[in-house]
């Protein structure tokens, strides 16, 4: 079966993204990477796509006037690259209702927690706070309440006696970057056996 063609949605560093890109350059994933889109012009992630030879590009969600506006031309630049699923990367936008139900069961989000823990910000201070010992991170699918959807696949750290939420956010990050690729693989597997829209 082809592969499924990816989009992935960043807004700075984009170190979960080049982890998809790696992943995806590989013949035997189920997925190719043929766009990244930026909601900020001067996000870091947007050069490393373009270093791995995948078009990237700027939709500065300051030059419209409204989330819908904004929303309609992501869509637009999804659509003019023939893209069957998306996964979001560190993309700090809310979502409208309009744009998750048009790509309902077709876009994936990580995050780090174990949701149903601490959706949201600040997931790691949160954590640490309320005492927990383990973290960790999540990938799901994206639906109309934040970090809501349903998940796919989570991996867990321990928090230390000593962590700060930067020394356990930098531990997560190491799990979130086998995570992505492992979960988005299980994604397409799923948006294969549907119907296109
Ligand atoms: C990651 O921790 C991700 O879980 C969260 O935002 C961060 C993005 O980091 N949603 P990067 O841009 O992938 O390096």
């Amino acid at each position: 079966m082809s592969r499924l063609r990816l989009a992935i949605l960043i807004s700075g560093r984009g170190s979960n993204m080049e982890q998809l890109l790696k992943a995806a350059s590989e013949d035997n994933y189920p997925a190719e990477a043929v766009l990244v889109l930026s909601n900020k012009t001067n996000a870091e992630g947007l050069e490393t796509a373009r270093s791995h030879g995948v078009a990237a590009k700027a939709v500065p969600h300051k030059d419209y006037a409204d989330r819908e506006s904004f929303e309609h031309a992501l869509d637009a630049a999804l659509r003019e690259h023939d893209v069957d699923i998306i996964a979001l990367a560190g993309f700090m936008r809310v979502l409208t209702p309009w744009f998750v139900r048009r790509w309902e069961g077709r876009m994936l989000n990580i995050h780090p927690s174990l949701l149903p823990k601490y959706p949201g910000l600040e997931t790691h201070k949160r954590a640490i706070e309320a005492g927990d010992e383990e973290a960790g991170c999540s990938v799901h699918w994206v639906s109309e309440g934040v970090d809501e959807g349903n998940v796919i696949a989570q991996a867990r750290v321990p928090i230390l006696a000593d962590d700060t939420p930067q020394t356990l956010a930098d531990r997560v990050l190491v799990e979130e970057h086998t995570l992505y690729p492992h979960a988005l693989a299980l994604a397409c597997e799923q948006v294969k056996k549907k119907p296109s829209s």
